[in-house]
């Protein structure tokens, strides 16, 4: 009969085969910036435009990519057993799974938020945003990018509907004319959908980590919580991750390699 109820987390490592930095490999995103000055609440309040030319810089580098095999296969096992409950759950904001999900057959639960959303600093409300307000030399370039599809566009919710105001060259909220920011959940915020996940992760008997190091909590905590709980659990990982230790399995190797003949296997 098999695993009946699978629970996978995915992390930067997934999407580095489609051309996307992680974040703590050598030449990654936190050795080329300093995460305190662009991915936290204080940041934003101190220099809202340095965080801004950020965000621009890896909506542009998520336009630019596809997604790759390991993304595809995940979709074609949810699709192939419908007897079975498949869940993803992404740390990544750069929106390939959904980009290999066409058809809306496994729903990734974002818990980072996402690239193509940005939020109302005031009320909170979130709207579809497919523009990089900075190019890569960081200068001042709005530039519509391929983040969002034709359901997204055409959505009450996407920002560009709206005639929008500006101060200091970036964009205010159509509700409030306040401070819009990107809707990515920055160190020290609470990630998104736990109050789903952690049911998810007492009930699951199988979790699949792929391509996460380890290193964030509170998904670097759903191994050990699966566990505790009775579930096998497998890491998909280029090296061991910190919670190695927890893993009943382990298969070094890059994502595309391994994903796809993980789950062909699978039964
Ligand atoms: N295939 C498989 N795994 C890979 C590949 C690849 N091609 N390339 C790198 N990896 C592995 C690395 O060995 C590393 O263990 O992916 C992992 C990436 O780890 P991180 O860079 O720490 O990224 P992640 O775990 O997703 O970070 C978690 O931290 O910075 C925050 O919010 C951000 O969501 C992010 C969170």
């Amino acid at each position: 009969m098999g695993f009946k109820n699978i629970v996978i987390l995915t992390g930067a490592g997934i999407s580095a085969d489609s051309g996307l930095s992680t974040f703590r490999d050598s030449g990654g995103l936190w050795e080329q910036y300093r995460l305190e000055e662009i991915a936290t609440p204080e940041a934003f309040h101190n220099n809202p435009t340095l965080v801004w030319k950020f965000y621009s810089m890896r909506r542009i580098e998520a336009a630019k990519a596809s997604p790759n095999l390991a993304h595809f296969a995940l979709v074609e096992y949810a699709r192939n057993h419908p007897e079975k409950k498949v869940t993803l759950i992404t740390q990544n904001v750069d929106g390939l799974h959904h980009r290999a999900d066409s058809h809306e057959e496994l729903s990734p639960l974002c818990m980072h938020g996402s690239l193509n959303e940005s939020r109302c600093t005031h009320c909170g409300e979130i709207y579809f945003d497919d523009y990089a307000y900075f190019n890569l030399n960081g200068d001042y370039a709005p530039t519509q990018l391929n983040l969002c599809n034709e359901s997204q566009r055409a959505s009450p919710r996407y920002l560009h509907h709206y005639k929008l105001q500006y101060r200091k060259f970036l964009p205010l909220s159509p509700c409030c004319n306040q401070d819009l920011r990107p809707h990515i959940v920055w160190f020290g915020e609470y990630p998104l959908y736990m109050e789903k996940i952690q049911p998810l992760l007492r009930e699951c008997d199988l979790f699949v980590s792929i391509g996460t190091s380890g290193n964030v909590y509170p998904a670097a905590g759903f191994l050990q919580v699966a566990k505790s709980h009775g579930a096998k659990t497998v890491c998909l990982n280029k090296e061991e991750i910190l919670q190695h230790d927890l893993c009943d399995e382990f298969i070094a190797g890059r994502a595309i390699d391994i994903v796809s003949q993980y789950f062909k296997k699978l039964t």
